[in-house]
């Protein structure tokens, strides 16, 4: 491989959209920030230059940093934000994966502004598993907010509510004509007939699962998370925050008279308000360019529309998540660990917490208590220095404990009445994992505060998806139905509404590596823990010591 730099310059950029300029934290300017593209094996040197007044790091989504957790990016995680003025330079190769990802800031809310897609190729003269698409095109969904996002969550987090809902999704940064004082500002994706295409879907939204889907056309589903997946046929496909899914578009043989839409709109089953609008783009047929007549007839195509799904369609979305299966071929083997070393059973959701003396909170229990979220009922306090630093120093004395409780603290039927006790505690608790332990893990959904899905992302790893169910997990009779064939293998999975999922991985990373709802308010809430994977016996299995510009605190 060969090495790639980038230049990161974090600085403010005024942006209009829906008749609204606000001025928004960018990677030089540009929203959405920068493309990385890279081969297989390359190795990237990004120097993140920060002139903004927040405090700021990236993560690159998906990236597994093997020996490199360094670079991995989550604030208060593996490192120290970057301030005003410093820069950081995050330096990692590229070991043994491809496919689509994106990169993000990885504090408060600046994701909402601060990020873009990264595209990995095949090593040079290795050829995709399926056919050469004529051209590869990503679209990255996001969410825009006409108020300042850090005031949106600044808010929420004061007062125990929800936060705002945003005011438009976008792909690749715009909201699409279904929106007001939108119209000049759509996606347009100008195709050829005959041919085939390779979409790169990125969710880059804060809080919303998207069901997407292109009016009159099918997709062929081949890559989730950066991982092939057996090839399958469909109209419309749901991505959660935090998944990508490439897809094969094959275009119609000839000129067809019309226009079709793309289209994305939420999937949610939870409670509260919800912004429940449709974002759009634009699929246009390029006219080819002897045809004088292109223009006036353009004026007179009839427009398609897509059919999404219902909002709250949790059959579609079960459905289409099981469809997705590793290749499992010689090539492309499914390395799903077939022992387990430890069992784990993790119950995430939505709880409430007490009210601060002296406030008034306008949260659950008719806006008494502040809302919070939780893995075993542990809702996740950030230290104010980071967790890698102080574990590879040996200095977790007041800033985390390794008494993460690893079962749930209390039985109860996780779909069912709600348990007195839905109040969580805070707390900075992680778990640590020999090197090469073969993990196996249950998250179970509460459904304390009504049943919602939770796209839950591990870092530094790739997990295989070998079960998932409705209603109570039961440890005797699920196993026996684990896949442990042909699994999807992703960083990101939706623990079904009303429902669990049980995922396992093998600890051959070692560092700090955070777990957590991909919901960027859930993740606020405190839906987050920390896993420390020890280092091995051999100087292969240990993690180097931090780059000597690692930020401080
Ligand atoms: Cu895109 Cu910690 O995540």
């Amino acid at each position: 491989g060969i090495t790639r730099h980038y230049k990161f310059n974090i600085k403010l950029q005024n942006v209009t959209r829906l008749c609204h300029t606000k001025s928004i934290p960018t990677v030089n300017g540009k929203f959405p920030g920068p493309r990385i593209v890279a081969r297989e094996g390359d190795r990237l040197v990004i120097k993140v230059v920060n002139h903004i007044q927040n405090n700021v790091s990236l993560h690159w989504h998906g990236i597994r940093q093997l020996r490199s957790g360094w670079a991995d990016g989550p604030a208060y995680v593996t490192q120290c934000p970057i301030q005003r003025g410093q820069s950081y330079v995050y330096n990692f190769t590229i070991t043994g994966q491809r496919g689509t990802f994106f990169w993000h800031a990885h504090i408060s809310w600046l994701r909402s502004t601060l990020y873009g897609p990264i595209i990995i190729l095949p090593k040079r003269d290795v050829p995709y598993p399926f056919v050469k698409p004529y051209k590869e095109v990503p679209l990255i969904f996001g969410e825009w907010w006409n108020a300042d996002t850090e005031a949106v969550i600044r808010q929420a987090l004061q007062s125990g509510a929800g936060p705002n809902v945003s005011d438009a999704y976008t792909i690749n940064g715009l909201p699409g004509p279904l929106y007001n004082c939108s119209a000049n500002d759509s996606f347009k994706l100008k195709v050829k007939p005959g041919k085939t295409y390779l979409l790169r879907l990125i969710n880059a939204a804060l809080n919303d699962e998207l069901f997407f889907s292109i009016a009159k056309h099918t997709l062929t589903v081949v890559e989730a998370d950066g991982i092939y997946v057996k090839p399958f046929d469909t109209d419309k496909l749901l991505i959660t925050p935090g998944q990508t899914t490439d897809v094969l578009l094959k275009t119609k043989p000839d000129f067809p008279n019309a226009t079709f839409f793309m289209a994305a709109s939420p999937y949610f089953t939870g409670l509260g308000t919800f912004d429940n609008s449709t974002i759009a783009g634009i699929l246009e047929y390029d006219d080819q360019p002897s045809n004088s007549s292109a223009i006036n007839r353009k004026k007179q195509l009839p427009l398609f529309r897509p059919t999404l799904p219902p909002i709250n369609d949790t059959a579609f979305v079960a459905n289409f998540s099981s469809r997705i299966r590793s290749l499992a071929t010689t090539q492309f083997p499914a390395n799903v660990p077939q022992t387990v070393d430890k069992r784990f059973f993790f119950t995430v959701g939505l709880g409430s917490s007490p009210c601060p003396k002296n406030q008034s909170c306008q949260g659950p229990n008719n806006g008494t208590r502040k809302f919070a979220a939780s893995v075993n009922n542990i809702s996740f306090a950030l230290p104010t220095t980071a967790i890698l630093q102080a574990h590879f120093f040996g200095q977790e004395k007041g800033v985390y404990t390794s008494d993460f409780p690893i079962n749930p603290p209390f039985p109860f039927n996780y779909t069912g009445t709600p348990p007195n006790n839905t109040l969580v505690s805070n707390g900075t608790k992680v778990v640590v994992l020999p090197f090469n332990t073969s993990v196996e893990l249950v998250m179970q959904g509460t459904s304390i505060l009504g049943a919602e899905s939770h796209p839950l992302h591990l870092h530094g790893f790739n997990f295989f998806v070998v079960g998932q169910g409705f209603g109570s997990f039961d440890p005797n009779k699920d196993p026996p139905n684990f896949n442990l064939v042909d699994p999807a293998e992703r960083n990101t999975v939706g623990v079904p509404s009303g429902g669990w999922v049980a995922i396992r991985f093998l600890s051959d990373n070692p560092g700090a590596w955070f777990m957590h709802c991909h919901f960027e308010v859930h993740l606020s809430w405190g839906l987050r823990m920390v896993w420390i994977v020890l280092d091995g016996e051999h100087p292969n299995q240990k993690l180097p010591p931090p780059p000597s510009d690692l930020p401080k605190c």
